[in-house]
């Protein structure tokens, strides 16, 4: 039975066009995969703490007493287990929101998402074999150095051991010249064609 993680960093909740695209995306996976099973981690529900000093502290006392198992780190053991991980994010000052942020820092974890070997070089320990990003963005960015939501998580996809990184997204949905209703029902097809292969 396949195990896919939705990671959730849609802030504007039930308006955000981003989530509206994944929720396609992820009722045409469940119609094609009936048994997968589908978790969703809501990060603006779920609220964890930026990497404060204190919770830095409180990490790094417990990785260094081995105590691996504390909640703490439930979100990391979590995306490492899943089979395939889905990140639904919008385009934020070009990249994607903080929220988005603060859960990659609380899943990087030496010696449950990547780890390092005998000689010292990284290895990742996550299982997926694909990690899928969702977004939309109010303008044309997608294949510019601009765009930098896209080249941080393939390179952690690197770091984790993910072997494919993809992306769906619909561009220029805030250009005043653009139909962006046209614009995103293409993208709902394609979300469709990609599920398929999913
Ligand atoms: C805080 C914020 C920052 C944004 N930054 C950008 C940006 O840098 N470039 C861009 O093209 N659009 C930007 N946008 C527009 C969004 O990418 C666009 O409206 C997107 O479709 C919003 O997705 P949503 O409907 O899922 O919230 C920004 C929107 C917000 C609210």
């Amino acid at each position: 039975m396949e195990n896919l993680l939705f990671i959730n960093a849609c802030v504007r909740g039930e308006r955000s066009r981003t989530l509206k695209l994944a929720r396609r995306f992820l009722d045409a996976y469940q119609a094609r995969r009936p048994d997968a099973v589908v978790t969703e981690r809501d990060l603006c529900a779920q609220r964890l703490q930026p990497q404060y000093p204190e919770v830095l502290d409180e990490r790094d006392a417990l990785w260094n007493a081995g105590k691996l198992d504390q909640p703490m780190f439930d979100p990391a053991r979590q995306f490492a287990r899943a089979d395939k991980i889905v990140i639904a994010a919008p385009f934020w000052d070009l990249s994607f929101p903080a929220i988005l942020k603060i859960y990659l820092e609380r899943i990087s974890v030496t010696d449950i998402t990547f780890g390092y070997d005998q000689q010292g070089a990284m290895v990742g320990l996550c299982r997926a074999s694909k990690l899928l990003l969702i977004t939309t963005r109010g303008g044309n960015y997608a294949g510019t150095e601009l765009e930098m939501g896209t080249p941080q998580l393939r390179a952690l996809c690197a770091m984790y051991g993910i072997p494919e990184f993809l992306c769906l997204d619909a561009e220029g949905l805030d250009d005043v010249r653009n139909d962006k209703e046209a614009l995103l029902a293409a993208a709902m097809e394609r979300a469709d064609k990609l599920a398929e292969a999913f």
